[in-house]
């Protein structure tokens, strides 16, 4: 990950692993959990993605440990494709409240869990996942050249950072970030508000950071789109999109869908790859039919028109744009 891929099919796409290994419930990892990782894997490698996206807390370790199954089980896969994991987030446990934790020691030990969980010597990309008011640069800095000189990690990215955090961390670090994975989606599109609501009274109810797009574009660091499938609201996920915009951004895409030929997901994704800043859609379904669907965005973004592609942003927003 981070960059020089070939744009092909599914290739844009990264299936993220959260809802593998039976999700947050605190029981053990169990041989059905197993299974539905290797037919979500199927059909993601069916779609065309090679690149799978995890975190140290998915499942609270179970969604590594699925998909270490997976790899232990098809001796082969795991070079034919890339994984990034995350680290810094560590949940509340009974007399520890929740905290974020980017020190040197917890990067080193969750990198080295995560390894363990994955059966697997190395990971692509290792991403900080959220940023840590008292890190400091230096010591994610030291962390991440540590696990590159040992050869278990290839490049460090962050998640949900600013462009002025990124900065802050960039200025220790020898070589350039690989990938920054934000919230980006139709539903969730503060991304694009804040450009262009720039020198406008609305944009103080963006919380999305200034320039953030603008300037991983500039650096060439990957966007990776967390929630890119607004959780199914615009694609038949139950209860969602009833009324006012939701409604309408969610018919507008079934229309569009059927002149496409396609399944909504793949409009819904084909609006975010249809942007020039060349967004990694990170997956969130674990739904075999559901990420097959999603290998048809790709197309869909080559014959999505502006008009369509204003369209959509229109109806989700609710409001003409000023
Ligand atoms: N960096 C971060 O802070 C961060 C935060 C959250 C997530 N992530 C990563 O991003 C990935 C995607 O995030 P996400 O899960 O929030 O986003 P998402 O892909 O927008 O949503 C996936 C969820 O929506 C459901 N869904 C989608 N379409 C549906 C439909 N038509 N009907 C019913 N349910 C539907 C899925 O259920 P089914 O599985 O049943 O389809 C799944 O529970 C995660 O796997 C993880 O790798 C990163």
């Amino acid at each position: 990950m981070g960059g020089g891929l070939v744009d092909d099919g599914g290739a844009r796409l990264i299936f993220g692993c959260m809802g593998l290994g039976g999700g947050w419930g605190t029981g053990p990892l169990e041989a059905a959990h197993v299974k539905a990782a290797h037919e979500a894997v199927d059909a993601a490698l069916e779609a065309g993605i090679r690149d799978f996206d995890h975190a140290d807390i998915y499942a609270h370790g179970k969604a590594e440990a699925a998909f270490g199954r997976v790899l232990a089980e098809r001796p082969g896969l795991r070079d034919r494709i890339r994984l990034q994991t995350k680290c810094g987030i560590r949940l509340p446990v009974p007399d520890k409240v929740g905290q974020y934790d980017s020190s040197r020691e917890w990067i080193l030990a969750q990198a080295e869990a995560s390894l363990d969980r994955l059966g697997t010597e190395h990971v692509e990309t290792l991403l900080i996942h959220r940023p840590d008011p008292l890190a400091r640069p230096e010591e994610i800095a030291e962390a991440f050249l540590q696990l590159k000189e040992a050869g278990k990690v290839g490049r460090l990215g962050v998640s949900n950072m600013s462009a002025q955090q990124m900065r802050w961390l960039q200025s220790a670090l020898p070589e350039t970030l690989a990938a920054n994975q934000l919230e980006m989606s139709l539903h969730r599109s503060g991304w694009l508000e804040s450009s262009v609501l720039v020198n406008h009274d609305d944009a103080a109810e963006i919380g999305f950071p200034h320039g953030t797009v603008e300037y991983c574009q500039a650096e060439g660091i990957e966007l990776q789109a967390w929630g890119a499938l607004a959780q199914g609201r615009y694609s038949g996920a139950p209860g969602t999109a009833e009324t006012g915009s939701d409604a309408a951004a969610a018919a507008l895409v079934a229309a569009l869908a059927e002149d496409k030929g396609c399944a909504p997901e793949a409009i819904v994704l084909g609006w975010l790859l249809r942007h020039p800043a060349r967004i990694r859609p990170v997956l969130g379904t674990s739904n075999p039919g559901r990420i097959k669907a999603s290998g048809e965005a790709k197309r869909v973004a080559e014959s999505m028109s502006r008009h369509e592609w204003y369209s959509l942003w229109v109806a989700a927003r609710g409001r003409a744009l000023p």
